[in-house]
């Protein structure tokens, strides 16, 4: 459940809650004097603890002390930033993680958030709000929905009240946390369809989660059943999903904000709701988590219900191709030759190197939209997660400014990306001699031959490739995460859509 924040203006004594979250510096000096209420309801304590230096500030670290008053807040929580000149947002958000989990775990139900605590040179208040609210909501972040006997039985934390002083700040703090709930609702959407087992989320049952998606927020909502899809000519698509009885669909969402009738951009998300790796079985090992192998597809469907809630000025449409690899006696096989929707043939090598061909066809189908730019999303390959770990993602492209501006937009989500090069002479790993090309280029550059297979399958547009093989799913909690499916993605466009210029 997602926990809803708000702004109010007046007196933090004044509001009624089960505690009180304080963010500090290293070096905080600040905080004697800032909060007279709080010093007065702690006797002091407040104060003495922080100047002792009981409570230090050092990053995500906790302290919580008890008031005496009977009015103000029961609780003080004091939380961590570390050192102020190694500040920037995700500090903000770790801190906000560190806050809330710890305020969730201590039994609290309502958070208040003093909007003078969060302070600091060269940031506005709005964008530290924002971080801090979208740390401490994206930490809460549980998946119980499938169990009955396990479900935590203490009620949740599930308020936060951020209290501001000042009439005409609460404005523009208000929308700071409207920004906040819809990314953090979209990534929560986007974690729980990479949650749930493949049993229960078929391609044909995302495409029923896309249609109700669609009918809430107003989106258009194409589905192409593998079959039409067969018949259209999408030859790489289909074959990836006649191995299982599960039947592979393409779903298209459509967002276009009244006002904009200028060309889209796509977005192109993966979705093999189960990755076995088909005939090319893959090792047991960890099989299980291969459920995450339709992140990509996730992080779209919830980009287009943010960009669709917010009502951006764009127009933006999701494919995602969903499809389960299986090695059923219908299924593809290696030395298999598809014709894809471009018209070029394709030599299977391998039948796990299938993100790539269900890919290919979404990016021939892109170019009937005529799209001002693409970005494709997908846990493409293992090759990824061994150059740059789970921290961050690949990136790849066919245009620089367009890599750029994904760039930047990764460093302030605090969702990065990495570069790696697309460069011609790649193209010779691929080469086939029975067709135009192989799927499967071999060891060598594993991540950069899949971004050039898929390279051969874009128009003249300005296309960004994201390799999220490695960030999708967390084996550990993160001060802002917990372990399992991540959302990455959805927070990274979404700062890509809020500052896109036509
Ligand atoms: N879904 C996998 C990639 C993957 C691997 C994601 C590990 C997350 C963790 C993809 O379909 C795949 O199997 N890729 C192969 C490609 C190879 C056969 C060229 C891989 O990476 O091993
Ligand atoms: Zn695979
Ligand atoms: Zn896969």
């Amino acid at each position: 459940m997602l926990i809803k924040v708000h702004a109010k203006i007046g007196d933090l004594g004044r509001e009624k809650a089960d505690g009180v979250l304080i963010p500090l510096f290293e070096d905080h000096g600040e905080l004697c004097g800032s909060f007279p209420q709080l010093d007065k309801a702690t006797a002091d304590l407040l104060c003495l603890l922080v100047k002792r230096g009981d409570f230090r500030g050092e990053r995500y670290k906790t302290f919580m002390v008890y008031t005496h008053d009977p009015v103000a807040p029961r609780r003080i929580i004091l939380v961590g930033l570390g050192k102020r000149d190694e500040f920037d947002l995700d500090r903000m958000r770790e801190a906000g993680g560190a806050g809330f989990y710890y305020a969730r775990e201590a039994g609290l139900k309502k958070l208040i958030v003093p909007a003078k605590s969060v302070e600091v040179d060269g940031f506005s208040i709005e964008e530290l709000l924002e971080a801090f609210l979208t740390g401490g909501i994206l930490r809460t972040y549980q998946f119980n929905e499938l169990k009955t006997n396990d479900k935590p039985s203490r009620a949740m934390l599930n308020e936060c009240v951020v209290m501001s002083g000042d009439r005409v700040q609460r404005e523009s703090i208000k929308q700071a946390l409207r920004r906040a709930t819809i990314v953090s609702q979209a990534v929560y959407l986007a974690r729980d369809l990479v949650s749930l087992p493949a049993n229960k989320k078929t391609p044909t049952i995302l495409a029923g989660i896309a249609r109700s998606i669609a009918k809430r927020q107003g989106l258009k909502c194409k589905i192409i059943s593998e079959k039409e899809a067969r018949t259209m000519g999408m030859g790489a698509f289909s074959a990836v999903g006649q191995g299982s009885r599960e039947p592979a669909t393409m779903i298209i969402l459509e967002y276009r904000a009244g006002c904009n009738y200028g060309r889209p951009i796509v977005l192109i998300g993966k979705g093999i709701t189960f990755d076995s790796g088909g005939i090319s079985l893959k090792p047991p090992d960890r099989m299980e988590v291969m459920k995450d192998d339709m992140a990509g597809g996730a992080a779209v469907m919830a980009i287009l219900q943010a960009t669709a809630e917010l009502q951006l000025p764009l127009h933006v449409i999701g494919i995602i191709p969903a499809a389960e690899n299986l090695p059923g006696g219908k299924a593809y096989k290696p030395g298999d030759v598809l014709v894809s929707l471009s018209g070029q043939t394709i030599e299977v090598i391998s039948t796990d190197a299938e993100g790539r061909l269900i890919l290919a066809d979404a990016l021939t189908y892109a170019q009937r939209f005529r799209p001002q730019a693409i970005v494709d999303l997908a846990t493409l390959t293992g090759a990824c997660v061994v150059a740059l770990g789970d921290y961050v993602a690949g990136v790849m492209g066919n245009n620089e400014s367009h890599l750029t501006r994904v760039k930047i937009a990764g460093e302030k989500s605090g969702e990065k990306v990495w570069p790696l090069p697309l460069w011609e002479e790649y193209f010779e790993y691929l080469r086939s001699d029975v067709a135009d090309f192989k799927n499967v280029g071999g060891r060598a550059a594993g991540t950069i031959t899949a971004g050039m297979f898929l390279k051969r399958f874009v128009g003249s547009a300005p296309w960004v490739h994201i390799d999220i093989a490695g960030p999708a799913w967390l084996e550990k909690d993160r001060p802002y995460m917990p372990k399992g499916a991540s959302g990455f993605g959805v927070r990274l466009l979404m700062q890509l859509l809020m500052e896109w210029q036509q």
